[in-house]
């Protein structure tokens, strides 16, 4: 493929801005058009960032002709558009989580190809997370022994009860895992694979009869040599930097946030801070500050037809570690 690619944006809401703005900064992307059920917000992103705006994403495929079609759209969206889309021969890059459940993860792969799909896990393009990644494959630390994943953030009834979709288990599809710490649980089946889960359990602490997802959520992992923790909450009273750390033969590698620390077994400390100013990153602090970097290389491995890193064998052991959790926390 050659010249650029066309594209546009399906769901205009919080997220639809770091894509759009990602994309006016790509000379190798041309922003076509927008869809949102809310036709005002598409109209509105149309005029922001140039292109037109459509009522519904069939209305736009009817009348556009494009190479790429984003997905940030509400959870249970995903799978059915990215359908619709690879029906049409046409490459998708959708937000995580690519599907809710079993049955979506199974039509998703049976897509074969038609289309690529290109899923927006943009942590594993953080400075801090490439840094972890370079070290490991160095050899230097050893074996992974153990992994841990905290995620302690903040979310009260408004968040869920004005989307019209969170909270919900058949629009969202679960809670503080699979919306906001799916997102660590990836950085850990990205080092790790996916691992067997030994246990789990998740409860609503905080927001009883607001929402009937989990805001809490604790897993066991086994991931052969090394055991895994990971542990989920919404209910915590700030968004505190996310933790991941490593435990390995000769050293313990933690992020924190974007803060990269290596622990080493004789006693040295070495720290790197990758955090990025926030004026220079769209969209919040703790979503990471990657999408442009993700964006960019699904585009290149689209032109350049080269496999991208998080296609969907890529992203295969995270769904995979996703789904087993809940089916276990939800003993079906
Ligand atoms: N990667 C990240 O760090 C990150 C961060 C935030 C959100 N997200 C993901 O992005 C997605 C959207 O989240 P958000 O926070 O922007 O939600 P949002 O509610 O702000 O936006 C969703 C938009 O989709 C629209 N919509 C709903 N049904 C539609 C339909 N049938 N056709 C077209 N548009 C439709 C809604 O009207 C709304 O404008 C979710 O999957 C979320 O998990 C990812």
């Amino acid at each position: 493929m050659s010249g650029k690619l066309r594209c546009a944006i399906a769901g205009c809401g919080g997220i639809a801005q770091v894509h759009a703005r990602a994309l006016k900064n790509m000379p190798e992307a041309e922003l076509l058009a927008f869809a949102d059920i809310i036709p005002q917000r598409a109209e509105a992103m149309a005029e922001k960032f140039g292109g037109r705006g459509y009522g519904s994403l069939e209305e736009l495929l009817d009348h556009e002709q494009i190479d790429v079609l984003h997905i940030c759209t509400p959870h249970y969206l995903h799978t059915p558009m990215a359908k619709t889309a690879a029906e049409l021969g046409i490459n998708i890059f959708t937000e995580k989580p690519p599907v809710i459940d079993r049955g979506q993860w199974a039509e998703l792969c049976g897509l074969g190809d038609k289309a690529r799909v290109g899923v927006c896990f943009q942590n594993r393009y953080n400075g801090s997370t490439r840094a972890l990644g370079g070290l490991l494959a160095s050899g230097e630390p050893g074996k992974i022994l153990g992994a841990r994943g905290f995620v302690t953030w903040r979310r009260d009834a408004p968040y869920y009860t004005e989307s019209g979709w969170r909270g919900s288990l058949k629009t969202e599809g679960g809670g503080a895992l699979i919306n906001q710490a799916v997102h660590t649980l990836d950085l850990m089946a990205y080092f790790l694979g996916a691992g067997r889960v030994l246990g789990a359990s998740l409860a609503n602490r905080h927001l009883k009869g607001v929402i009937e997802v989990e805001d809490t959520l604790e897993a066991a992992l086994d991931f052969g040599d090394a055991r895994g923790l990971f542990y989920a909450t919404t209910a915590y009273s700030v968004d505190a930097p996310i933790i991941f750390e490593l435990t390995c033969e000769n050293v313990t590698l933690r992020l924190e946030g974007e803060r990269f620390t290596r622990f080493w077994k004789d006693g040295r400390v070495e720290q790197e801070d990758f955090t990025v100013s926030a004026s220079t990153v769209p969209g919040k602090a703790y979503w990471g500050s990657s999408h442009q970097r993700c964006i960019e290389d699904f585009y290149r491995c689209v032109r350049d037809k080269e496999p991208f890193m998080n296609d969907l064998p890529g992203v295969s052991d995270t769904v995979e570690l996703m789904l087993s959790i809940y089916e276990a926390a939800r003993g079906c």
